[in-house]
């Protein structure tokens, strides 16, 4: 399983078929009367993907004495289809060409069929996540809100007074991580975990959230086989983390400049990104992501030893490791 370990066979058999279920359940919901919208759905679904979400369900399931229930896999479901709307969406707004090592759904046909596919897998998880429950449906509804307002938070900016490492830390928490606590959310309650065992994934799911995000912005940065254009942020003038730290550090004036704009010359994207590469402010994006990993490890220490413990603890190390 990319990226996790699963020492204990019965745990490994257990999300295998989850997974299993999951993609079953997926490939259901892509079934629209207008042929060209299953193909324009499936297009991303089928492109690849780590499917993080529903493996974090899965695997965290195991922390309830129930992990076989099966509104875990149902849960699981509807996780990946919130997040793959959201990236038909998020290419739009940062006009990305490649996801997932194809192209993405605005460059390959245009805006309006990436909206248009986006609004309907947001429909068919709407529709899936019912099956779970009211409670459910006002958990994936707030999650919904809390990602948009991330989104939103992230394009309006921090303003001229804002913190602007607060705030980009503040947009992490709410639109990547906002979905990974709703994982953890649903999966110790479909497995019935306790109350206190519920708080605790949660807090590890918000914290490897934003780790999550880090790493996958610092990857953008680092490295040449994400499945997306490296330099994607570089190219549209959003600062991350690295260069948010090189602008408070206010040394290095020519990366400074670099990230302070919109790139549309090639040359000036790889000069940016050897120089940020090897910034401090790379250092010390690396630091906080080590410091969220931390609090990821913690909040795990409050659970009872457990295989499905020990896979959530490889999983931080994979998030981490995969920035190397
Ligand atoms: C991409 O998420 C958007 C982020 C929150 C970083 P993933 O890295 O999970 O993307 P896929 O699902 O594997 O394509
Ligand atoms: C991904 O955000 C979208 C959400 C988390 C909702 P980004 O724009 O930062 O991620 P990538 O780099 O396109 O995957
Ligand atoms: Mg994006
Ligand atoms: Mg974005």
């Amino acid at each position: 399983m990319a990226g996790i370990e699963l020492a204990d066979p019965a745990l490994a058999r257990r999300v295998t078929d989850g997974l299993a279920t999951v993609e079953d359940l997926l490939d259901k919901e892509l079934q629209s009367e207008f042929g060209f919208v299953t193909e324009t759905a499936s297009h991303l679904m089928h492109a690849g993907g780590k499917r993080f979400r529903p493996l974090f369900t899965l695997v965290a399931a195991g922390i309830g004495p129930r992990p076989d229930a099966p509104e875990v896999a149902i849960a699981a479901a509807v996780v990946e289809l919130v997040h793959l709307a959201t990236l038909y969406h998020d290419d739009v707004m940062d006009e990305a060409e490649v996801r997932r090592g194809a192209k993405s759904a605005n460059a390959r046909w245009d805006n309006s069929i990436a909206i248009l596919t986006g609004d309907f897998l947001f429909a068919h998880a709407s529709r899936l996540v019912a099956d779970l429950g009211p409670d459910a449906v006002r958990i994936i509804a707030e999650t919904f809100a809390e990602l948009v307002t991330g989104q939103t938070r992230e394009t309006v900016g921090p303003g001229p007074t804002g913190s602007p490492i607060e705030h980009h830390l503040l947009v992490l928490d709410e639109k990547t991580a906002s979905l990974i606590d709703t994982c953890a959310r649903y999966a110790g309650m479909f497995s019935g975990a306790t109350d206190a065992e519920i708080a605790a994934l949660r807090r590890y799911g918000r914290a490897v959230g934003v780790a999550f995000q880090i790493a996958d912005d610092i990857i953008d940065i680092v490295s040449a086989d994400s499945g997306k254009t490296p330099g994607t942020d570089l190219r549209e003038g959003v600062p991350t983390l690295s260069a948010l730290y090189t602008i408070a550090a206010g040394t290095d004036s020519r990366l400074i400049d670099l990230v302070s704009r919109p790139l549309r010359d090639e040359a000036e994207v790889a000069e940016a990104v050897a120089l940020l590469s090897a910034s401090d402010g790379m250092v010390q994006a690396r630091q906080t992501l080590d410091s969220y990993a931390g609090e990821a490890a913690a909040a795990l220490s409050d659970l009872p030893p457990s295989s499905a413990r020990d896979a959530l603890t490889s999983l931080t190390r994979f998030v981490v490791e995969r920035t190397r």
